[in-house]
This record gives C-alpha cells, structure tokens and sequence, in this order.
C-alpha cells in the first residue's frame, strides 16, 4: 500500500484536471494579446511575430524552388516544383546535412559557411548551378520579421546557440556566407517559421487550412490574425499569419503553479535556462530527460528496481524521447519497455517495467494535453475574432513527437473538444511541409507581386482612357 501511494504521489503532479487546462488556455489567451500589442510586446513572453505571410494558397501558385530547413537536428536542401494543374508540391529531391554539436554552438560563421557548402553541394548534385531560383529558408527560431527577405534572430532555442547570430539578420549571414564562396549565387529569398511552412504546405490541399503546428523537437503554433489586431503592422484590412512562439508561454512565471521539481532541473541544466519554458513541458528535446528524473527520483525513493539505479539511468539525456513512443505501443510495449530498461543497464521485475510505463504515460499525457490546451485558445481566438458561433478550420501538423508518438493526438484532441467545443478542427499532417511550405510562400509571395503589377498595369489603362476622352 505504502509503495502504491509512493507511485501516485509521484506521478499526480502531471495530471492536470479540465479545470487546470482551462485556467492555462485563460492564461495564454491574455498572452496572445499582450504579444499582438504596440507596446506590450517587448516584454511579452509568447512574441506574436508578424510573418509578413498575408495570404495562404489560392492553388494557382507554380515553380520551381530551392528550399532550405533548418530548425531541428538535421539540415535539408530541397528543389521544390508547385504544379498547378495538380495541385501538388513535388518534392524533386533533397539531401540531409547533418548538423555536429560543436558546430550548434560555435561561431555563426562557421555555420552558415557550412549551409552555404551544403547547399553548393546540392547545386551540382542536381544540375542547378548558374540557375538562380527563388529561395524559401525555413529558420525555425523566434525571429523578428522586417519584411520577408529580412529577420533577425531574436534568440536561439532548442540546441543552438552559435555566437554572433542573435539581433542579425539571418539573410543576410547566410548571402555573406555564399558571397565569400563567389562561386554560385541565389535569387529572391523568403523567410519562413516551420509552423508558417507546414500551415502553408497543408493549405494548397486545403484551403481552409489556418493554423499550423510543430511538436518535434521543439513545439510552435502560427494562425491567421485579423491585420487590424496587430499592432505591430500598418494595415487595417486583411489578416496576417503570426508566429506565436508559444513555447515561451510562462516564461515570466506565470505557470509555476503546473510545473514540477523535474520541469525545473530540465530548465536549469539546459543551455538556454529561463527561456522556453512550456516548450520544456512539451517537446520532444525534453520529454525522455523529464522521464529519466522521475525514474531516478522512484528509484532513490525506493518505488523502482529495488532501489538501484544504472550508469545510464544517471546520465543526463540517455532515456531518449523515441522510447516513449516505443514504451507505450499498445501491443508490444511492455516487450519494448523491458528491452529498453535492459538496455540502460537496470534489473527489473514485471511491476517494475509498468510502473515505468506509467510514468511514460503521465509525462506524454501532459504535453498532449497542454498542446491540446495552447491550439483550443488559438481556434477560439480565431472563432471569437470572426465573429462566429461555430469555427470550421483545418490545422496543418508536423514533428515526430505528434507523428510517432501512438496515444499523442487523439489526447490532443481530446483536449481540444473539451476545450474548444464550439470549433471543429480538422489535423492534417504535413509530409515534409516546412521544406514544401517555405517554396509555397516564396510561390505566394510571387502571386501577389504579379497580380499587384497587373492590378497597377490595369489602372494605367483606365488612366489612358480617361485621358484620350
Ligand atoms: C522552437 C522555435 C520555434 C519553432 C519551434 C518548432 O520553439 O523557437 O521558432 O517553430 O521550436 O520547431
């Protein structure tokens, strides 16, 4: 009896009730507008960046693109073709370039003359040299948005922090780094936020696509805002996407109340202590880490492998976020679990190997259903501002912590019904949608440019006329 309240104790502090949840979405709804505002921006924790992406497909877009993703532990190349008549963005073909952790927290030099290489290298792969096409750079880090082919870094998160980046603008970095190579060059850029590019990918096949999501590595949601409400931005018409950079959510404090003695050393013992907090509850960099503490602590106190720990257990980082995923399987998860629990070197029984499943279970439930709670606020803030009784929307989704997990999205959406009742939202999950979706902006982007000169070319017309009368 006395070990079975030992494990409830342990484990109840990540049960968050309805209640909770929706005092959290009541929280992160004054954020959003402490964030949207002319003056309360600048100390806003969730940023509300302006993404000067102003529209979403309209199916018409075509061409052919490069992109760049960088954002995650891989860096990607991509040629991109948009063909209209299908309705489709092709993937021609794309090279990983592996990323090494001393290079994540070097010089920023150093990195981008190693993008500016990768991308050479994909050039001549792919008989793409001395053609300059349009560029799409998918930089998944909170940056402040001048125009679209200018952002500045406003700080790393996730693993990096390479020097000399944050307060620059990131295109002009990685143009330097080409132009110091002088062997090939680039055409027009666009910057993009991975959860502009996965809404942006998802919205060619569906137009009502609004919102767009990450949970992988890190986590970040963006949505369509009514221009007047921003700000930031000249404009009264028309409707802007954001990039809300919830992950910062309760980096003033205000989540104290949820967060547990582990989400506190996850934070301290990180690179970026302070910064990214909900995103430290939620996302795949975190979860396996937040589970090896816990582990450690039931077994200090005795409710776990009769007291004893391993080597690997004690080793900050080895319990990785995919054994979660593979913990929780419904069939085959408790195979799974033993063999991961052999492999860290500790000496279970059967009780043991459920108990760390449960745990799995509250850690991953947690962050399902605060994402739940984050993406309910954002549909009622969009059903609110359009003055609707009911919301019809579709949110584009990416990141291997939604994708891999198996009990991850139908919490989230659990939560999210419960949540938002009055919004019915459709989940498309996007196939690589931040390399697809930065072409796509790019792509609109040229839209609106073309039809803004026929626009102008027409008006010239009606001037003539009016003149010759
Ligand atoms: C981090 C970044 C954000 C990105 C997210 C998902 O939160 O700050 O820009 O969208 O990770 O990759």
């Amino acid at each position: 009896q006395q070990t079975f309240d030992g494990w409830i104790r342990s484990l109840s502090p990540f049960h968050l009730s309805v209640e909770k949840l929706r005092e959290v979405s009541a929280r992160l709804r004054k954020d959003l507008v402490r964030g949207l505002g002319k003056h309360s921006h600048h100390k806003a924790p969730v940023k509300m960046l302006p993404t000067f992406v102003r529209a979403t497909p309209d199916g018409t877009e075509k061409g052919d693109f490069l992109a760049l993703d960088l954002g995650g532990t891989n860096f990607r190349v991509l040629h991109v073709r948009v063909v209209e008549e299908e309705q489709k963005v092709l993937k021609m073909d794309s090279q990983i370039c592996a990323i090494p952790k001393e290079m994540m927290l070097g010089p920023g030099v150093q990195l981008f003359d190693h993008i500016a290489a990768c991308l050479n290298d994909f050039l001549v792969s792919q008989n793409l040299k001395g053609q300059t096409l349009p560029l799409g750079f998918t930089f998944s880090f909170p940056c402040e948005q001048k125009e679209i082919d200018k952002s500045i870094l406003i700080r790393w998160t996730k693993g990096f922090n390479c020097s000399g980046v944050e307060g620059e603008d990131v295109v002009k970095l990685l143009k330097e780094a080409i132009h110091r190579r002088g062997d090939y060059d680039i055409g027009s850029v666009a910057m993009v936020n991975d959860t502009v590019g996965t809404m942006m990918s998802c919205g060619y096949r569906d137009q009502s696509c609004e919102i767009g999501m990450i949970i992988g590595t890190g986590t970040n949601a963006c949505y369509m805002e009514e221009i007047k409400n921003v700000r930031r931005v000249e404009g009264e018409d028309g409707r802007m996407c954001i990039n809300t950079e919830w992950g910062g959510f309760g980096d003033d404090g205000c989540l104290k109340d949820i967060r547990t003695e582990f989400d506190v050393v996850v934070d301290e013992t990180s690179i970026n202590p302070g910064i990214h907090n909900f995103e430290k509850m939620i996302s795949g960099m975190y979860l396996g880490e937040i589970v090896r503490l816990l582990l450690v602590r039931l077994t200090e106190n005795k409710l776990l492998f009769e007291g004893r720990t391993s080597e690997a257990l004690l080793t900050p980082d080895a319990f990785e976020t995919k054994f979660m995923s593979e913990i929780e399987e419904r069939d085959g998860g408790l195979e799974n679990t033993q063999n991961i629990l052999t492999e860290l070197g500790l000496k279970w029984d059967s009780v043991d190997s459920r108990i760390v499943r449960l745990v799995c279970n509250a850690v991953s439930s947690r962050s399902a259903r605060l994402c739940g709670a984050a993406l309910a606020t954002l549909a009622n803030r969009i059903r609110v501002n359009r003055r609707l009784d009911h919301l019809k929307t579709t949110v584009g989704v990416d990141g291997t912590v939604y994708k891999k997990h198996p009990n991850f999205s139908e919490e989230l959406r659990a939560t999210v019904r419960l949540l938002a009742p009055d919004c019915d939202i459709t989940f498309l999950v996007s196939e690589d949608g931040s390399g697809k979706g930065a072409a796509m902006v790019t792509a609109v982007a040229q839209r609106l440019a073309h039809q803004t000169r026929l626009l102008e070319e027409s008006d010239g017309e009606v001037d003539d006329e009016e003149e010759e009368d």
